[in-house]
């Protein structure tokens, strides 16, 4: 069967992929930024995983204001890179997963997450930034990369608790995947950024630092976060990061960080990445199970105690 090996969240900057693109990944302001993904870059050549499902949204390339999915999944066998306004990105197209993406589909729509199924759909930097940053500058990508858009260009985005169930719903999808295919899930988007408006350059460490120390330990504390709180404290693009908790909610609720990175600023964003293992056993339910008996026991003997003083 399949499996969901890893969840990893990344920012997914433009600027970061015109610096690849132009050959400035040398110069000082962008070597800080790329030398924080080298081990990310080796921890993805070592785990080769077979199948990335990589959630992400469209920045008005694959979708304009006539049409706005919440949810849109990429279903077809290839996605080629968006021209995004100075031409497409000079990246390998994206090779999809039809098979598991139309899995995926038939389950998590029957679990009553009514996704929209793309058979056809150009991705922009939102998706390939990520691509690069982990699987570096290669002349095709190494794996099948199953893409999930998510509106959070146009409110109202879907809230991050309905983003987490949906992680859930997807890894229950993945998991009953005949094949034996290792799957990372990638979260994209983010941190803290606003890119227009009075508060323009908006960037809050000390919040972005706390929901990355949540999204490993406690994401129980991030999922009902409400929407003005990402803006108020992450700017209006911070809310961005109800994506990661799609790939969050995806993962076991035990997860290890295997590698944190963050760095201000890109551009006028903070960079955050981590890197969850999802292998890490859970506590098993023969344990779970086995208490239960025991707490009865002593409820009854406690009531049993009560009677007697009663009586
Ligand atoms: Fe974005």
């Amino acid at each position: 069967m399949a499996k969901i090996i890893a969840g990893i969240a990344s920012s997914h900057v433009p600027a970061i992929g015109a610096a690849i693109d132009n050959g400035r990944t040398e110069e000082p302001y962008w070597k800080r930024v790329f030398a924080g993904f080298e081990r990310s870059k080796r921890w993805m050549a070592e785990t080769r995983p077979d199948v990335v499902f990589a959630i992400y949204n469209d920045h008005a390339s694959a979708f304009s204001v006539e049409v706005i999915p919440t949810f849109a999944l990429g279903c077809a066998a290839e996605f080629p890179p968006a021209d995004e306004g100075w031409g497409p990105r000079p990246v390998p197209v994206v090779k999809g997963h039809p098979e598991l993406a139309s899995h995926i589909a038939q389950s998590v729509i029957l679990d009553e997450f009514d996704l929209t199924i793309c058979n056809k759909m150009e991705v922009d930097h939102g998706l390939t930034v990520p691509l690069n940053l982990m699987f570096g500058s290669p002349r095709e990508w190494p794996c099948p990369v199953i893409p999930l858009a998510v509106n959070v260009v146009q409110f109202p985005p879907p809230t991050g608790h309905r983003c987490f169930m949906l992680g859930r719903a997807i890894a229950k999808a993945i998991e009953s995947y005949p094949e034996d295919l290792r799957v990372v899930m990638f979260g994209t988007g983010g941190m803290s950024h606003q890119i227009s408006g009075p508060r323009a350059g908006l960037i809050n460490s000390k919040f972005d630092k706390a929901f990355l120390d949540n999204l490993t330990k406690d994401p129980d504390k991030l999922v009902h976060m409400p929407h003005l709180e990402y803006m108020r404290e992450a700017g209006a693009e911070g809310v961005e990061l109800v994506m990661w908790l799609v790939m969050r909610g995806a993962l076991h609720r035990k997860v290890k960080e295997v590698y944190r990175f963050y760095t201000v600023p890109a551009s006028n964003t903070a960079v955050g990445h981590i890197i969850l293992d999802n292998t890490v056993p859970q506590r098993s339910t023969a344990r779970k199970t086995a208490k239960r008996p025991v707490a009865k026991v002593k409820r009854a003997a406690a009531r049993a105690r009560i009677d007697r003083v009663r009586s």
